[in-house]
């Protein structure tokens, strides 16, 4: 990585910099984000938004008028007052009263800070972030801008993080807190971002929910004060997922100028927009300052995590390939980033706690018949774990249900010709436990305080690195000792009684941070051990779906709800930021478990394999037909995996309210086009309907089939037809005839897949 100083003022350069003026220019023709230095040393944002030719000065576009209450910086003057000034790095107490990016308690108790603009420097690449999930690029990819400010009375410095990636319409921010003074300071709020754009007129979208229905999205318009999104469960969480679309009113999925923010971290976050008198927006994400307060001795600095801020113009669509591509070509560090994943049976939902070694062969070698290929053993394999009362903690086999160990059971299923995958949930343990029984203190608990429990649980104290290496040991020695290609990795409920036992009471703020930081290290350690290790990211479901899991879990359980209807809603909403690659999707059983509908086994297919495909029952319960279609879907996602995996996903009809869902992928070179199309609820006697498909060769023949029936099945239609006139898929189904109609007998909760091929 190339660190250079004072950077050309060359227009191809990704970022210019007007030396003289102050001003900082990162652009890619996609994008331009612009920056200056006032006259006071304060740094200021004059632009973010599609690019701009660059130009000696944009100064013009910094407004200082004369408004009356404002609180004035400098005597005389009654028009620069930073109240009405938008910044890139605000601060508490400087006549600013918006929410600051930045506040810093010192040794007497102020937290008053000036952060003065000190120097800059820019490095082709993008350095890492020091035990933090981050976004990754070479030289020849991405250029990253530090620019350093820093506060004279303290020393404080602040180095501001921006990067810019060829090709892209993100851009990485974070910061750095360093302590260069003489006394000890105490960080209470660090943003990654903070982003003041010059109006208000925006919808914010925002991804909302709970167990069983994870990452719903809703809209509002922004109105004055702040609208917030949050969590202070030490996890990303089932209710708000760290990540919000700000979107000119009348966007839809192909039109609108939209701003992704997404937060690169899996514990307490904070995203907010904040509308002032003034109708400016700043946009903030970071670490939640609740309960937060980072020591900084002299010398000592702090790491914010990664912000990701897009913002492009066509529609939510268009946002969404821009945080597909980052996730899959920058974000996810493990080399399945772009594998196509393997066909996967997992046993939670056939057996429960119920099993032995020859239950659980006897599914994987019927999962085998049908072609899968991996073979997982979710909870109860380990120490007394006959329930969930007993057991997290000893990661040793138990004896009882599994006799010949891991290694035994792992060599049956890999004799079988299936690799074998395990579950853990490592930051957890049971009272019951001989780990609890040996290390009381190393479950989360304020001493002398009552301890909350979460489905039995306690969390083990991450902050910790001897809680951390225990686990670590423990993990890598059945890693090491059987046959493991895949771990998923749970975690069944969430921070409460946060508190340091081994760092003392100056250390309290640091906590659920540090309990982050353990997480990622172990992480980290055993991928560094196992570096081919798939492991798929869990929480109770989708209770930490977040780039920072992204990072070391190329896969994330989406939801517990397997239901095909509810889990619509759930991809379709995990869309908007995470690819489909992302999202761990399980066909199971029906009456279904979280909701107890009936679905036919295609759709529950056709529905998961929009994701990371795998089966969660016993299929020697199902009947012959549905065992056919088994095998047909196993077939079909292995014949276009690679496709599913790296291919562009569009959402095309929303399951919200509405009778029907479809959504498609596209092959990289747009060849091949496989679209989900569902009914809900049929809606009788409906209308004519088509789908205008994307992202399509215009001039390309594409060669129609599909699995259910249809009036278009075998044609072939060109792709500027598919994409301007549309797809016909109406579903006309009435009854009145006893059900005959020209597309066959359509029913709730029924779908197709068609398969689009050109030459
Ligand atoms: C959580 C997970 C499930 C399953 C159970 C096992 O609820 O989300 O998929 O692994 O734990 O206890």
């Amino acid at each position: 990585m190339a660190t250079r100083k004072r950077e050309s003022q060359d227009q191809d350069a990704r970022v210019i910099v007007h030396d003289e003026d102050g001003q900082f220019h990162l652009t890619n023709g996609l994008i331009s984000y612009i920056m200056k230095v006032d006259g006071e040393g304060k740094l200021l944002n004059l632009y973010f938004g599609q690019a701009v030719a660059d130009r000696e000065s944009f100064a013009h576009l910094i407004e200082l008028q004369h408004r009356p209450t404002a609180t004035c910086r400098i005597e005389g003057d009654m028009t620069y007052s930073l109240e009405h000034l938008r910044q890139e790095y605000p601060e508490y107490g400087t006549g600013d009263y918006r929410q600051p990016a930045i506040s810093v308690r010192q040794e007497n108790g102020s937290t008053l800070t000036d952060l003065q603009y000190l120097d800059y420097e820019t490095i082709e690449g993008k350095p890492e972030l020091e035990g933090l999930p981050a976004t990754r690029a070479g030289e020849d990819e991405a250029t990253t801008l530090r620019i350093i400010l820093r506060d004279g009375l303290t020393g404080l410095k602040v180095a501001l993080n921006y990067t810019i990636f060829d090709g892209s319409p993100i851009l990485a921010r974070s910061a750095r807190i360093i302590n260069e003074g003489n006394q000890h300071l105490v960080v209470e709020r660090a943003m990654s971002l903070s982003l003041d754009m010059p109006d208000s007129d925006y919808d914010m979208t925002i991804f909302s929910g709970a167990w069983a229905r994870e990452r719903h999205p809703h809209t509002h318009h922004l109105h004055e004060g702040i609208q917030e999104i949050s969590s202070l469960r030490n996890a990303s969480g089932h209710f708000l997922n760290p990540t919000a679309i700000l979107s000119r009113p009348g966007t839809n999925e192909t039109m609108g100028e939209t701003m992704g923010i997404g937060f690169v971290y899996s514990g307490n976050f904070d995203l907010h927009a904040e509308v002032d008198t003034y109708r400016v927006t700043r946009i903030q994400t970071g670490i939640n300052d609740a309960n937060f307060a980072w020591r900084l001795a002299p010398g000592q600095d702090f790491q914010t995590p990664e912000a990701l801020v897009s913002c492009t113009t066509g529609g939510y669509q268009a946002m969404s390939q821009a945080f597909h591509a980052m996730v899959r070509d920058h974000l996810i560090r493990s080399p399945w980033n772009k594998r196509a994943r393997p066909v996967l049976i997992n046993n939670w939902e056939a057996t429960y706690f119920d099993f032995n070694e020859d239950r659980l062969v006897s599914i994987a070698s019927k999962a085998k018949e049908a072609g899968i290929e991996l073979f997982v053993l979710d909870d109860g394999w380990f120490g007394s774990r006959n329930g969930d009362t007993a057991g997290l903690g000893d990661w040793i086999p138990n004896k009882e249900r599994l006799p010949r160990g891991l290694t035994g059971l792992a060599k049956r299923i890999n004799d079988m010709g299936m690799k074998f995958g395990l579950w853990f949930e490592p930051e957890t343990v049971n009272k019951d436990s001989d780990l609890y029984r040996a290390h009381p203190d190393w479950a989360i608990h304020t001493p002398d305080r009552h301890m909350n429990h979460g489905r039995n649980e306690f969390l083990l104290d991450f902050s910790n690195p001897d809680v951390v290496e225990n686990i670590y040991r423990q993990m890598h020695h059945i890693l090491s000792t059987a046959n493991i290609s895949y771990i998923k990795w749970d975690m069944n409920r969430f921070v409460s009684e946060g508190f340091d036992t081994t760092r003392g009471p100056q250390s309290q703020g640091e906590f659920h941070h540090r309990y982050i930081l353990g997480v990622y290290d172990l992480l980290q350690r055993l991928l560094d051990a196992f570096p081919d290790l798939l492991i798929e990211g869990c929480a109770s479901g989708g209770g930490r779906f977040d780039m920072g899991m992204l990072y070391y879990t190329p896969q994330i359980w989406c939801s517990d709800d397997t239901d095909a209807v509810e889990r619509m809603k759930i991809q379709y909403g995990t869309s908007f930021f995470y690819p489909p690659s992302a999202m761990g999707a399980h066909v199971s059983i029906v009456p279904n478990h979280q909701t107890g509908r009936v679905t036919p086994i295609r759709t529950r297919g056709n529905v998961a394999l929009f994701g990371t495909f795998g089966y969660e029952l016993d299929l020697g319960t199902l009947s012959e037909e549905d065992m056919e279609e088994v095998h047909r879907q196993v077939a079909f996602y292995k014949e276009h995996r690679q496709v599913l995996a790296t291919g562009s996903f569009y959402r095309l009809r929303a399951p919200y309210g509405n009778h029907r869902c479809a959504w498609m992928v596209v092959s990289e070179d747009r060849r091949t086009v496989i679209i989900g199309d569902y009914t809900i609820l049929l809606e009788p006697n409906g209308p004519y309907t088509s789908l205008k498909l994307q992202g399509l060769d215009p001039q390309a023949d594409y060669r129609i089939t599909c699995t259910g029936p249809s009036t278009i099945q075998g044609l072939t239609l060109r792709g500027d037809e598919l994409m301007r006139v549309g797809m016909v898929d109406s579903d006309a189904a009435s009854g009145e005839m006893g059900g005959v109609n020209p597309l066959g007998s359509t029913k709730d909760f029924d779908s197709r897949l068609f398969v689009l091929q050109a030459d």
